[in-house]
């Protein structure tokens, strides 16, 4: 009986040793030694068999038993010795693969939108001559909107700018005019300012028309202001933003609240002038409208139109932005592509469109 006993007995302790000599983890060691030592195991089993030997051979066995279990808890803790120091060496190892000399991963930094830059460079030559940058609410009061700028309830003009109306009577504003009358009001005469904001328009969208887009208006009131101010002004501006001489021509155009009235137009820069979608094929952008202040918008603005001249223009940031880069189609700078464009470079390329 006994020496069956003990066959078991060396069975057990082989097969335990080499269990825990197997073990490649921490866990795997801890798992081995449960199933070999723990209270359902084979040795386990094999103290409860201690009753079938003989009362003689009962304390020997019981010995051996004791030995064999001492012997395997050792060996585990041997094992796990050895794998808690391949872990840590394998951890030093790593950290010191780890060269903090190495330059970063290059991250994505994204770029400023493309109407933002040219607002930017904008104001930078504006300020340079000594105008200042305001802003307007993008819900605005009828009154500034239209009243103000000589465009009294049934005029026609008003069809001229498909509004959004609001609930409240109010509008999200067709162009950055308003900021007209509010300058005169806040700052009187003389003047210098220029206001870029976001513009509305219930408008159906093409390669060419947004219903939300940039303008920047310019405004200047002085005595003696004449129309050679204005052109010098807008031909400056645009040799500036280009940096180059710029095609334009200036032609007569209909606004309440300037008189006279011109639209100043770009030869158009993605097709050359040749004529294409962005141009309506005419090889002309309109880009710059502007005039010399209406009387009545300066008495709206409480300045006297006998002591005061001034001159006003909506440039069309959006378009001009398109101009400079190459865009083609205006629903692209609204789309969420996010191909960078190389800043300030010139563009020279093809057009971005939304085909592509
Ligand atoms: N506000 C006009 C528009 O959006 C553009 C404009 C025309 C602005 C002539 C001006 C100007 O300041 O003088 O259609």
């Amino acid at each position: 009986m006994s020496s069956d006993l003990d066959a078991q007995l060396q069975a057990i302790r082989a097969d335990g040793e080499q269990v825990f000599a197997d073990a490649a983890t921490l866990e795997a060691l801890k798992q081995a030694e449960a199933r070999v030592l723990g209270k359902k195991g084979p040795l386990a089993a094999l103290f409860g068999r201690i009753r079938e030997c003989t009362p003689e051979q009962r304390g020997p066995f019981g010995q051996r038993l004791n030995e064999a279990k001492a012997a395997l808890a050792e060996r585990a803790q041997g094992r796990r010795a050895e794998l808690e120091q391949s872990a840590a060496a394998a951890d030093l190892k790593q950290a010191q693969a780890f060269d903090p000399t190495l330059p970063p991963p290059v991250v994505a930094r994204g770029s400023v939108h493309p109407v933002t830059y040219v607002q930017w460079e904008v104001e930078d030559v504006f300020e340079r001559l000594g105008f200042s940058v305001v802003a307007g609410p993008e819900m605005e009061t009828e009154y500034y909107n239209f009243e103000a700028l000589n465009i009294p309830a049934m005029h026609p003009a008003r069809d001229m700018q498909d509004t959004f109306w609001l609930t409240s009577g109010m509008l999200l504003r067709t162009h950055t005019s308003p900021c007209q009358v509010r300058a005169m009001e806040r700052f009187g005469p003389p003047l210098r300012v220029i206001a870029p904001g976001r513009c509305f328009r219930y408008e159906t969208i093409d390669a060419s028309h947004e219903n939300t887009f940039f303008q920047l208006e310019g405004l200047m009131i002085d005595r003696h202001i004449s129309i050679a101010n204005l052109i010098g002004i807008m031909k400056l501006l645009l040799r500036e933003i280009f940096k180059r001489d710029v095609k334009v021509r200036l032609r007569p155009g209909y606004f309440p609240f300037v008189e006279p009235g011109f639209e100043l137009d770009m030869s158009c820069s993605i097709c050359d002038g040749a004529g294409c979608a962005t141009c309506k094929r005419s090889g002309w952008v309109e880009i710059l409208p502007c005039g010399m202040v209406h009387p009545n918008v300066l008495r709206f603005g409480g300045i006297d139109p006998h002591e005061y001249t001034g001159f006003a223009f909506g440039l069309g940031l959006t378009r001009l932005a398109m101009m400079k880069y190459g865009v083609g189609d205006i629903r692209v700078l609204n789309s969420g592509d996010l191909r960078p464009i190389v800043y300030p470079e010139k563009f020279s390329g093809t057009p971005i469109t939304m085909a592509e």
